[in-house]
Protein backbone atom coordinates (compact mmCIF):
# COMPACT_ATOMS: atom_id res chain seq x y z
CA UNK A 1 0.00 0.00 0.00
CA UNK A 2 1.39 3.65 -0.56
CA UNK A 3 1.44 6.07 1.73
CA UNK A 4 1.28 10.00 1.31
CA UNK A 5 2.75 12.23 3.97
CA UNK A 6 1.78 15.70 4.09
CA UNK A 7 1.89 18.80 6.38
CA UNK A 8 -1.14 19.45 7.79
CA UNK A 9 -0.47 23.52 9.17
CA UNK A 10 1.96 25.92 7.65
CA UNK A 11 4.65 23.82 7.12
CA UNK A 12 7.34 22.72 9.53
CA UNK A 13 5.34 20.03 11.46
CA UNK A 14 8.12 17.76 11.68
CA UNK A 15 7.32 15.57 8.40
CA UNK A 16 11.35 15.15 8.03
CA UNK A 17 11.62 12.90 10.94
CA UNK A 18 8.29 10.98 9.94
CA UNK A 19 9.14 10.69 6.17
CA UNK A 20 12.79 9.54 7.51
CA UNK A 21 10.78 6.95 9.61
CA UNK A 22 8.22 5.23 7.83
CA UNK A 23 10.55 5.10 4.67
CA UNK A 24 12.08 2.44 6.32
CA UNK A 25 9.35 0.02 4.95
CA UNK A 26 9.45 1.61 1.77
CA UNK A 27 11.09 1.14 -1.73
CA UNK A 28 10.52 4.66 -3.67
CA UNK A 29 10.47 7.77 -1.97
CA UNK A 30 9.51 10.77 -4.04
CA UNK A 31 9.08 14.49 -4.07
CA UNK A 32 6.40 16.44 -5.69
CA UNK A 33 5.97 19.65 -5.15
CA UNK A 34 7.74 22.69 -4.26
CA UNK A 35 11.88 23.16 -4.06
CA UNK A 36 14.46 24.09 -1.85
CA UNK A 37 12.27 26.15 0.27
CA UNK A 38 11.57 23.00 2.00
CA UNK A 39 13.94 22.15 4.62
CA UNK A 40 13.37 18.34 6.17
CA UNK A 41 15.21 18.07 9.68
CA UNK A 42 15.91 14.49 10.24
CA UNK A 43 18.69 13.37 13.64
CA UNK A 44 19.85 9.77 12.70
CA UNK A 45 22.47 8.17 15.79
CA UNK A 46 23.09 11.99 16.56
CA UNK A 47 23.64 13.48 13.56
CA UNK A 48 21.40 16.28 11.84
CA UNK A 49 20.65 16.17 7.98
CA UNK A 50 18.84 19.16 6.24
CA UNK A 51 17.19 17.94 3.02
CA UNK A 52 15.81 20.68 0.99
CA UNK A 53 15.83 19.15 -2.27
CA UNK A 54 16.37 15.28 -2.27
CA UNK A 55 13.55 13.54 -0.63
CA UNK A 56 14.10 12.36 3.14
CA UNK A 57 13.75 8.98 2.51
CA UNK A 58 16.88 8.37 0.31
CA UNK A 59 18.57 8.48 3.16
CA UNK A 60 17.91 5.21 3.81
CA UNK A 61 20.42 2.86 1.55
CA UNK A 62 17.76 0.63 0.08
CA UNK A 63 15.85 3.61 -1.17
CA UNK A 64 15.19 5.27 -4.49
CA UNK A 65 14.65 9.07 -4.27
CA UNK A 66 12.33 10.36 -6.94
CA UNK A 67 12.14 14.21 -7.75
CA UNK A 68 9.17 14.80 -10.06
CA UNK A 69 8.14 16.57 -12.59
CA UNK A 70 6.31 18.89 -10.37
CA UNK A 71 9.50 20.16 -8.12
CA UNK A 72 11.21 23.31 -8.94
CA UNK A 73 15.12 21.92 -9.16
CA UNK A 74 18.02 24.52 -8.74
CA UNK A 75 20.98 22.30 -9.63
CA UNK A 76 23.59 24.14 -7.93
CA UNK A 77 21.54 23.76 -4.54
CA UNK A 78 20.97 20.11 -5.70
CA UNK A 79 24.69 18.71 -6.23
CA UNK A 80 25.88 20.69 -3.56
CA UNK A 81 22.85 18.86 -1.28
CA UNK A 82 24.41 15.04 -3.19
CA UNK A 83 27.55 15.87 -2.04
CA UNK A 84 27.15 17.12 1.65
CA UNK A 85 25.42 13.55 1.82
CA UNK A 86 27.92 11.95 -0.12
CA UNK A 87 30.45 13.16 2.46
CA UNK A 88 28.81 11.94 5.00
CA UNK A 89 28.88 8.44 3.43
CA UNK A 90 25.50 8.14 2.09
CA UNK A 91 25.45 6.94 -1.80
CA UNK A 92 22.58 9.37 -3.32
CA UNK A 93 23.22 9.50 -7.43
CA UNK A 94 22.93 5.35 -7.88
CA UNK A 95 19.56 5.74 -6.45
CA UNK A 96 18.32 9.27 -7.55
CA UNK A 97 15.94 9.83 -11.15
CA UNK A 98 15.35 12.87 -11.80
CA UNK A 99 12.50 14.17 -13.80
CA UNK A 100 13.66 15.44 -17.47
CA UNK A 101 9.95 17.50 -16.94
CA UNK A 102 10.97 19.31 -14.01
CA UNK A 103 11.50 23.61 -14.37
CA UNK A 104 15.02 24.72 -13.31
CA UNK A 105 15.31 27.65 -10.64
CA UNK A 106 18.09 29.49 -11.82
CA UNK A 107 19.48 32.70 -10.39
CA UNK A 108 17.55 35.10 -12.15
CA UNK A 109 14.56 33.01 -10.26
CA UNK A 110 15.99 34.86 -6.70
CA UNK A 111 16.78 38.03 -8.16
CA UNK A 112 13.17 37.82 -9.30
CA UNK A 113 12.12 36.42 -5.41
CA UNK A 114 13.90 39.31 -3.66
CA UNK A 115 12.75 42.02 -5.87
CA UNK A 116 9.30 41.13 -5.47
CA UNK A 117 9.47 40.75 -1.82
CA UNK A 118 10.84 44.14 -1.74
CA UNK A 119 7.35 45.49 -3.36
CA UNK A 120 5.08 43.42 -1.48
CA UNK A 121 6.17 40.98 1.45
CA UNK A 122 4.64 37.27 1.65
CA UNK A 123 8.22 37.14 3.70
CA UNK A 124 9.13 33.99 0.73
CA UNK A 125 12.30 31.98 1.55
CA UNK A 126 14.21 33.86 -1.46
CA UNK A 127 14.85 30.22 -3.38
CA UNK A 128 13.43 31.65 -6.37
CA UNK A 129 10.26 29.61 -5.72
CA UNK A 130 7.71 31.64 -6.98
CA UNK A 131 8.98 33.01 -10.04
CA UNK A 132 10.20 29.62 -10.89
CA UNK A 133 6.28 28.64 -10.73
CA UNK A 134 5.38 32.11 -12.00
CA UNK A 135 7.86 31.61 -15.67
CA UNK A 136 6.20 28.28 -15.86
CA UNK A 137 3.24 28.62 -16.06
CA UNK A 138 3.73 32.41 -18.60
CA UNK A 139 5.30 29.53 -20.57
CA UNK A 140 8.04 30.53 -20.20
CA UNK A 141 9.86 28.12 -17.58
CA UNK A 142 13.15 25.98 -18.72
CA UNK A 143 12.72 22.27 -17.64
CA UNK A 144 15.64 19.75 -16.97
CA UNK A 145 14.88 18.18 -20.30
CA UNK A 146 16.19 21.34 -22.28
CA UNK A 147 19.48 20.93 -20.87
CA UNK A 148 20.32 18.14 -23.18
CA UNK A 149 20.37 20.59 -25.95
CA UNK A 150 22.87 23.04 -25.26
CA UNK A 151 22.33 25.40 -28.15
CA UNK A 152 18.46 25.30 -27.12
CA UNK A 153 18.88 26.00 -23.77
CA UNK A 154 21.13 28.64 -24.47
CA UNK A 155 18.56 30.15 -26.18
CA UNK A 156 15.81 29.49 -23.55
CA UNK A 157 18.15 31.59 -20.62
CA UNK A 158 19.05 34.54 -23.44
CA UNK A 159 15.33 34.96 -23.68
CA UNK A 160 14.54 34.84 -19.96
CA UNK A 161 17.19 37.01 -19.12
CA UNK A 162 15.45 39.32 -21.76
CA UNK A 163 12.17 38.96 -20.46
CA UNK A 164 12.97 39.56 -16.76
CA UNK A 165 15.60 42.27 -17.57
CA UNK A 166 12.77 44.18 -19.03
CA UNK A 167 10.18 43.70 -16.29
CA UNK A 168 12.82 44.44 -13.67
CA UNK A 169 13.56 47.49 -15.42
CA UNK A 170 10.18 48.60 -16.97
CA UNK A 171 7.79 47.67 -14.45
CA UNK A 172 9.69 48.15 -11.38
CA UNK A 173 12.73 50.85 -12.08
CA UNK A 174 15.06 48.69 -10.68
CA UNK A 175 18.45 47.68 -12.71
CA UNK A 176 19.10 44.18 -13.68
CA UNK A 177 21.95 42.66 -15.44
CA UNK A 178 23.12 39.04 -15.43
CA UNK A 179 25.29 37.34 -17.91
CA UNK A 180 23.78 34.61 -20.23
CA UNK A 181 27.21 32.45 -20.71
CA UNK A 182 27.70 32.56 -17.22
CA UNK A 183 24.31 31.09 -16.03
CA UNK A 184 24.56 28.60 -18.83
CA UNK A 185 28.02 27.38 -18.55
CA UNK A 186 27.50 26.72 -14.57
CA UNK A 187 23.92 25.15 -15.38
CA UNK A 188 25.60 22.52 -17.45
CA UNK A 189 28.30 21.98 -14.86
CA UNK A 190 25.88 21.18 -12.82
CA UNK A 191 23.93 19.19 -15.20
CA UNK A 192 26.88 17.28 -15.79
CA UNK A 193 27.02 15.59 -11.93
CA UNK A 194 23.34 14.64 -12.23
CA UNK A 195 22.65 13.66 -16.17
CA UNK A 196 22.66 9.90 -15.86
CA UNK A 197 19.59 10.61 -12.85
CA UNK A 198 17.32 12.07 -15.51
CA UNK A 199 14.34 9.98 -17.26
CA UNK A 200 10.48 10.04 -17.36
CA UNK A 201 9.65 9.48 -13.62
CA UNK A 202 6.17 9.70 -14.38
CA UNK A 203 6.64 6.18 -16.32
CA UNK A 204 8.90 4.77 -13.85
CA UNK A 205 6.60 5.22 -11.00
CA UNK A 206 3.73 3.53 -13.23
CA UNK A 207 5.32 0.72 -14.28
CA UNK A 208 7.24 0.11 -10.99
CA UNK A 209 5.79 -3.06 -8.54
CA UNK A 210 7.59 -1.36 -5.77
CA UNK A 211 6.04 0.48 -2.39
CA UNK A 212 6.07 4.39 -2.91
CA UNK A 213 5.87 6.77 -0.09
CA UNK A 214 5.05 9.85 -1.61
CA UNK A 215 6.60 12.96 0.38
CA UNK A 216 4.69 16.51 0.42
CA UNK A 217 6.29 19.66 1.42
CA UNK A 218 5.37 22.71 3.19
CA UNK A 219 1.58 22.09 4.55
CA UNK A 220 -1.82 22.86 3.42
CA UNK A 221 -2.12 26.11 4.54
CA UNK A 222 0.51 27.31 2.05
CA UNK A 223 -1.20 25.68 -0.18
CA UNK A 224 -1.19 27.91 -3.14
CA UNK A 225 -5.22 26.98 -3.86
CA UNK A 226 -6.54 25.65 -0.76
CA UNK A 227 -4.04 27.80 1.79
CA UNK A 228 -3.80 31.21 2.98
CA UNK A 229 -3.97 32.83 -0.31
CA UNK A 230 -1.55 35.19 -1.39
CA UNK A 231 0.78 34.13 1.81
CA UNK A 232 0.56 30.80 0.82
CA UNK A 233 4.10 28.97 -1.40
CA UNK A 234 3.24 28.77 -5.48
CA UNK A 235 2.70 24.79 -5.63
CA UNK A 236 -0.25 22.68 -4.42
CA UNK A 237 1.32 21.80 -1.24
CA UNK A 238 -1.71 19.70 -0.45
CA UNK A 239 -2.66 16.26 -1.69
CA UNK A 240 -3.90 18.39 -4.40
CA UNK A 241 -0.68 18.48 -5.99
CA UNK A 242 0.08 14.57 -5.92
CA UNK A 243 -1.25 13.86 -9.39
CA UNK A 244 0.11 16.72 -11.61
CA UNK A 245 3.15 16.82 -9.45
CA UNK A 246 3.91 13.36 -10.34
CA UNK A 247 2.71 12.97 -13.49
CA UNK A 248 0.41 10.38 -12.05
CA UNK A 249 -3.79 9.79 -12.99
CA UNK A 250 -5.63 10.41 -9.51
CA UNK A 251 -6.76 6.69 -9.84
CA UNK A 252 -3.27 6.20 -9.17
CA UNK A 253 -3.86 6.96 -5.54
CA UNK A 254 -7.20 5.72 -4.67
CA UNK A 255 -5.55 2.73 -2.83
CA UNK A 256 -3.20 4.69 -0.59
CA UNK A 257 -2.77 5.89 3.28
CA UNK A 258 -2.84 9.64 3.48
CA UNK A 259 -1.44 10.85 6.66
CA UNK A 260 -0.78 14.48 7.76
CA UNK A 261 1.61 15.97 9.60
CA UNK A 262 0.79 18.39 12.59
CA UNK A 263 2.90 19.74 15.55
CA UNK A 264 0.73 20.03 19.04
CA UNK A 265 0.65 23.54 18.84
CA UNK A 266 1.02 25.73 15.43
CA UNK A 267 4.01 27.81 13.95
CA UNK A 268 4.05 29.72 10.91
CA UNK A 269 7.08 31.94 9.05
CA UNK A 270 6.84 34.71 6.97
CA UNK A 271 3.83 36.88 7.00
CA UNK A 272 0.26 36.42 6.51
CA UNK A 273 -2.96 34.98 8.97
CA UNK A 274 -2.43 33.68 11.94
CA UNK A 275 -5.65 33.53 14.12
CA UNK A 276 -3.91 31.30 17.14
CA UNK A 277 -0.38 33.23 17.38
CA UNK A 278 0.88 34.35 20.71
CA UNK A 279 2.57 37.48 20.66
CA UNK A 280 3.23 36.82 24.14
CA UNK A 281 5.57 35.10 26.55
CA UNK A 282 3.75 32.18 26.21
CA UNK A 283 4.55 32.11 22.44
CA UNK A 284 7.74 32.92 23.07
CA UNK A 285 8.14 30.53 25.24
CA UNK A 286 6.86 27.62 22.61
CA UNK A 287 9.49 29.45 20.10
CA UNK A 288 12.28 28.63 23.05
CA UNK A 289 11.14 25.41 24.23
CA UNK A 290 10.58 23.72 20.58
CA UNK A 291 13.39 25.38 18.93
CA UNK A 292 11.53 27.14 16.42
CA UNK A 293 13.33 28.68 13.59
CA UNK A 294 13.71 27.83 10.34
CA UNK A 295 15.56 25.16 8.98
CA UNK A 296 15.64 27.21 5.08
CA UNK A 297 16.50 30.71 6.58
CA UNK A 298 17.00 30.56 10.42
CA UNK A 299 13.87 32.78 10.81
CA UNK A 300 11.96 32.93 14.17
CA UNK A 301 8.89 31.16 13.82
CA UNK A 302 5.21 32.69 14.99
CA UNK A 303 4.16 30.13 17.43
CA UNK A 304 0.53 29.82 19.01
CA UNK A 305 -1.96 27.14 20.06
CA UNK A 306 -3.32 24.59 17.78
CA UNK A 307 -6.07 25.84 15.40
CA UNK A 308 -8.39 22.91 14.81
CA UNK A 309 -10.38 24.81 12.37
CA UNK A 310 -7.28 24.73 10.10
CA UNK A 311 -6.67 21.31 11.22
CA UNK A 312 -9.93 19.81 10.56
CA UNK A 313 -9.61 21.89 6.76
CA UNK A 314 -6.68 20.17 6.13
CA UNK A 315 -8.26 16.83 7.48
CA UNK A 316 -10.89 17.02 5.17
CA UNK A 317 -9.01 18.42 1.72
CA UNK A 318 -6.56 15.80 1.67
CA UNK A 319 -8.64 13.47 2.62
CA UNK A 320 -6.16 12.23 5.58
CA UNK A 321 -6.58 8.74 7.35
CA UNK A 322 -4.69 10.07 10.45
CA UNK A 323 -2.47 12.69 11.68
CA UNK A 324 0.76 12.53 13.48
CA UNK A 325 1.43 14.57 16.09
CA UNK A 326 4.81 16.23 16.84
CA UNK A 327 6.44 17.95 19.55
CA UNK A 328 3.62 17.22 22.28
CA UNK A 329 6.44 17.34 25.00
CA UNK A 330 6.80 21.24 24.29
CA UNK A 331 3.73 21.62 25.91
CA UNK A 332 4.88 19.63 28.80
CA UNK A 333 4.77 21.50 32.43
CA UNK A 334 2.11 24.11 31.00
CA UNK A 335 -0.65 25.01 33.10
CA UNK A 336 -3.01 25.42 30.85
CA UNK A 337 -3.45 24.57 26.95
CA UNK A 338 -5.35 26.21 24.46
CA UNK A 339 -6.83 24.94 21.29
CA UNK A 340 -8.59 26.83 18.60
CA UNK A 341 -12.63 25.20 17.72
CA UNK A 342 -13.75 28.19 16.23
CA UNK A 343 -13.81 31.64 14.77
CA UNK A 344 -15.32 35.07 15.85
CA UNK A 345 -15.23 37.12 13.07
CA UNK A 346 -17.25 40.35 13.77
CA UNK A 347 -21.17 39.01 14.85
CA UNK A 348 -20.43 35.52 13.69
CA UNK A 349 -18.74 32.45 14.63
CA UNK A 350 -17.32 30.36 11.77
CA UNK A 351 -16.82 27.07 12.09
CA UNK A 352 -14.95 26.13 8.92
CA UNK A 353 -11.63 28.23 7.71
CA UNK A 354 -12.67 31.25 5.84
CA UNK A 355 -10.96 31.88 2.04
CA UNK A 356 -10.50 35.85 2.59
CA UNK A 357 -8.00 36.95 3.60
CA UNK A 358 -10.27 39.79 4.94
CA UNK A 359 -12.44 37.28 7.18
CA UNK A 360 -9.49 35.54 8.46
CA UNK A 361 -7.44 38.78 9.03
CA UNK A 362 -10.20 39.57 11.98
CA UNK A 363 -10.68 35.91 13.37
CA UNK A 364 -10.52 35.89 17.08
CA UNK A 365 -10.21 32.48 18.02
CA UNK A 366 -12.59 30.46 20.59
CA UNK A 367 -10.54 28.18 22.94
CA UNK A 368 -11.78 25.57 24.25
CA UNK A 369 -8.80 24.90 27.70
CA UNK A 370 -7.15 22.23 28.93
CA UNK A 371 -5.33 21.61 32.25
CA UNK A 372 -1.44 20.93 31.17
CA UNK A 373 0.42 17.63 32.76
CA UNK A 374 3.16 18.25 34.48
CA UNK A 375 5.34 14.96 33.37
CA UNK A 376 7.73 14.94 30.72
CA UNK A 377 6.82 12.66 27.30
CA UNK A 378 9.95 14.37 25.65
CA UNK A 379 11.69 10.53 24.09
CA UNK A 380 9.01 7.91 25.35
CA UNK A 381 8.33 5.12 23.84
CA UNK A 382 5.34 3.31 25.23
CA UNK A 383 1.66 4.56 25.03
CA UNK A 384 1.98 3.57 28.90
CA UNK A 385 3.62 6.36 29.63
CA UNK A 386 1.66 8.98 28.00
CA UNK A 387 0.00 11.33 30.92
CA UNK A 388 -3.70 11.04 31.22
CA UNK A 389 -4.37 15.03 30.56
CA UNK A 390 -1.84 14.68 27.77
CA UNK A 391 -4.08 12.00 26.50
CA UNK A 392 -7.65 13.77 27.21
CA UNK A 393 -5.51 16.34 24.63
CA UNK A 394 -4.85 13.74 22.32
CA UNK A 395 -8.51 12.10 22.01
CA UNK A 396 -10.49 15.63 21.78
CA UNK A 397 -7.67 16.68 18.76
CA UNK A 398 -9.25 13.05 17.21
CA UNK A 399 -12.99 13.85 17.58
CA UNK A 400 -12.84 17.40 16.74
CA UNK A 401 -10.94 16.58 13.51
CA UNK A 402 -12.63 13.18 12.75
CA UNK A 403 -9.74 10.78 12.02
CA UNK A 404 -7.40 9.13 14.59
CA UNK A 405 -4.07 10.41 16.39
CA UNK A 406 -2.61 7.55 14.77
CA UNK A 407 1.37 7.97 15.52
CA UNK A 408 2.99 10.54 18.32
CA UNK A 409 6.31 11.52 17.89
CA UNK A 410 8.27 12.44 20.59
CA UNK A 411 11.63 13.86 20.23
CA UNK A 412 13.88 14.69 16.85
CA UNK A 413 15.81 10.92 16.91
CA UNK A 414 13.95 8.48 14.26
CA UNK A 415 13.47 5.48 17.03
CA UNK A 416 11.60 7.89 19.79
CA UNK A 417 7.98 7.70 18.47
CA UNK A 418 4.71 5.57 19.78
CA UNK A 419 2.37 4.11 17.23
CA UNK A 420 -1.40 4.59 18.75
CA UNK A 421 -4.01 3.16 16.47
CA UNK A 422 -4.73 0.70 13.28
CA UNK A 423 -3.00 2.21 10.09
CA UNK A 424 -2.66 -0.22 7.82
CA UNK A 425 -5.09 -2.78 8.01
CA UNK A 426 -3.91 -4.55 11.23
CA UNK A 427 -0.19 -4.02 10.14
CA UNK A 428 1.73 -0.84 11.26
CA UNK A 429 4.52 0.31 9.36
CA UNK A 430 8.10 0.45 11.38
CA UNK A 431 8.71 -1.17 14.59
CA UNK A 432 5.34 -0.94 16.78
CA UNK A 433 4.62 0.22 20.21
CA UNK A 434 1.04 -0.53 20.44
CA UNK A 435 -1.37 0.53 23.05
P1 LIG B 1 8.25 30.53 -0.93
O1 LIG B 1 7.78 29.13 -0.98
O2 LIG B 1 9.72 30.65 -0.69
O3 LIG B 1 7.78 31.33 -2.10
O4 LIG B 1 7.57 31.23 0.34
C1 LIG B 1 6.16 31.47 0.42
C2 LIG B 1 5.67 31.25 1.84
O5 LIG B 1 5.77 29.89 2.19
C3 LIG B 1 6.46 32.01 2.90
O6 LIG B 1 5.59 32.36 3.95
C4 LIG B 1 7.46 30.97 3.41
O7 LIG B 1 7.89 31.23 4.71
C5 LIG B 1 6.58 29.75 3.35
N1 LIG B 1 7.35 28.49 3.19
C6 LIG B 1 7.92 28.03 2.07
N2 LIG B 1 8.50 26.86 2.29
C7 LIG B 1 8.29 26.55 3.57
C8 LIG B 1 8.63 25.42 4.38
O8 LIG B 1 9.23 24.44 3.95
N3 LIG B 1 8.23 25.49 5.68
C9 LIG B 1 7.51 26.53 6.17
N4 LIG B 1 7.16 27.59 5.44
C10 LIG B 1 7.55 27.59 4.15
Amino acid sequence: MNLVILGAQWGDEGKGKIVDLLSSEYEVVVRYQGGSNAGHTVMVNGQKFILHLLPTGILHSHTIGVIAQGMVVDLELLVEEIKQIEGKGISVRDRLLISDRAHLVLPYHKTLDALLEKKGKIGTTLRGIGPAYMLKYARKGIRVCDLWDKDRFYSLVRDNLEFVEELCKKVYCEAFEMKVDEVVDRALENFEEIKHCVTDTSSYLLNTKKSILFEGAQGTLLDVDIGTYPYVTSSNSSALGLSAGTGLPPKFFSGAKFLGVSKAYTTRVGEGPFPTELKDEVGDLIREKGKEYGATTGRPRRCGWLDLVALRHAVKLNGLDGIVLTKLDVLDGFEEIKVCTAYKIGNETFENFPASLFLLEKAQPIYKSFEGWKESTYGITSAEDIPEKAMNYINFIERFVGVPVVMLSTSPERDKYIWLSEVFHGKRVGSSNIC
